[in-house]
């Protein structure tokens, strides 16, 4: 069976799957909960001095909707939009202190980590806190610059304030760097323009890793009754944000090469298999434990063995970063790539009754001819549009032969830009009916 042992930041985890800082990790009762389910560590929920936030907790708000926005009612499938709002631990970090001991002797009896995370007040309390963390044997401190909520709590400064700002990132960074041992992961916020800049920054201040990332901040609205869902902005999440974060976690993997632990946007073992190929070295797990339940875990877990093995992975580092790899560093890279074009099958062609590729070529390649579709070869470039849309499998994408190049495929037609040329084929109105 394949190995799904992982190292980051000098530490070894069973499996790369963490569950996140969140509700499931809220109380002991359940971070052992978490640990049964096979987690290769868990993040406790962000230990904090703030009340307001501990409070906001105890007055959180859900909202599960489907891709539609309509609250679901029932069972969540893989397209879900959680648009929720809740703040930090809602127990008083102190209080936590012999939990916290509890808990990493829980996990270590399981082989997983129990890793500590912070949301304070000031600076004396990122220290103080992260201190505590590590005095009670935890491994790693993750620092919480990425909560959307603190930016509208009055008189709160926190979360994806300080991710916002390169040089307080830094600052806090470096203050808890100055006091712990323990790695520290700083958890960035995705509600801003460069995740990059942020994590250079904390970087060079001693952060050993970033979280890319913690989760959006939204506005959701039911229509029906003209009101905003429960009660206004709040912090939104689901698969739909899986290919920002994992933007984000490429650009950190490729361009500092610092560790990443890949967040935002996980239902199932699918999703987490691409953050790790992205460059993720763990990935961190959290909404989806709230909707379908903290064992629905166990069964991302088994689903990542069960892939491994199919396609041959012997380990979770042969899948590290290799998307990343493979992708084009910038876009005229593709200039220099092989162009294909699109070759009909008029046996399974459902032409004239379907005109759905015709509409949709925008580069004057597909059109109607008598009674079939008329393909245009020498205006083809290969985009795949066609082949995506066509709902009978009726197009394949085919690789160009050195003798059609030397026929002129893919040659940018004579006379393009002139104006007769924009007397497009496809969207002729009289050629596509029927
Ligand atoms: C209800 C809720 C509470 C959360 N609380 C915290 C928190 O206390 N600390 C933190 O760092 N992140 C918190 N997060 C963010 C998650 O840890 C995670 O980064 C985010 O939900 C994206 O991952 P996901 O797509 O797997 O949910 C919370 C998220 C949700 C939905
Ligand atoms: S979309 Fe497919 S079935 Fe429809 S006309 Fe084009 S090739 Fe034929
Ligand atoms: S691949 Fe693109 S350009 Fe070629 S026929 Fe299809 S939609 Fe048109």
């Amino acid at each position: 069976m394949a190995n799904t042992e992982v190292e980051f930041c000098g530490l070894n985890f069973k499996n790369p799957m963490v569950v996140a800082s969140i509700e499931p990790t809220n109380s002991p009762d359940l971070i052992k909960q978490c640990f049964d389910a096979g987690a290769g560590g868990a993040i406790v929920k962000t230990l904090t001095d703030i009340e307001d936030m501990a409070q906001l907790t105890q007055n959180s708000k859900y909202s599960v909707m489907n891709a539609q926005g309509n609250i679901i009612h029932g069972k969540p499938a893989r397209d879900f939009v959680f648009y929720s709002r809740s703040g930090y631990a809602s127990t008083a970090y102190k209080d936590w202190i012999p939990y916290l001991k509890e808990c990493q002797a829980y996990g270590a009896e399981r082989d997983a980590h129990l890793i500590g995370s912070v949301g304070a007040k000031e600076i004396s309390g990122w220290r103080d806190i992260s201190r505590t963390i590590e005095d009670c044997g935890l491994p790693m401190v993750e620092l919480n610059f990425g909560c959307p909520h603190p930016a509208m709590m009055p008189g709160v400064h926190g979360g994806s304030m300080i991710g916002q700002d390169p040089d307080m990132a830094a600052e806090v960074t470096r203050q808890v760097a100055e006091v712990v041992d323990i790695p520290i992961v700083v958890k960035l916020t995705p509600d801003q323009a460069d995740p990059v800049a942020i994590a250079h920054a904390v970087k060079g201040a001693g952060a050993a890793a970033v979280t890319a990332t913690n989760r959006y901040t939204g506005f959701a609205i039911d229509i029906d009754t003209a009101t905003p869902q429960i009660g206004g902005p709040a912090g939104i999440g689901g698969t739909w944000t899986k290919p920002l974060s994992l933007r984000w976690v490429h650009r950190i993997h490729q361009e500092i090469g610092m560790p990443v632990a890949g967040s935002n946007g996980i239902f199932d073992h699918r999703d987490a298999i691409e953050f790790i190929m992205a460059g993720a070295g763990v990935v961190q797990i959290g909404s989806v434990l709230m909707i379908k339940g903290i064992k629905w875990l166990t069964k991302v877990i088994e689903g990542m063995e069960r892939f491994m093995d199919e396609k041959g992975y012997h380990d979770v580092r042969a899948m590290h970063g290799i998307a990343s790899a493979r992708a084009a560093g910038d876009y005229s890279e593709q200039f220099a790539r092989g162009r294909r074009y699109a070759a009909i099958d008029h046996g399974a062609c459902k032409n004239p009754t379907c005109t759905v590729c015709i509409q949709m070529c925008f580069y004057e390649a597909l059109s109607q001819a008598d009674g079939k579709v008329d393909m245009h070869p020498e205006s083809c470039i290969g985009c795949e549009l066609c082949y995506d849309v066509c709902p009978f499998g009726a197009i394949a994408m085919a690789e160009t032969t050195p003798a059609q190049h030397a026929a002129g495929y893919y040659d940018i037609p004579e006379g393009i830009f002139e104006t007769d040329k924009f007397t497009t084929r496809r969207n002729n109105p009289e050629s596509i009916d029927g």
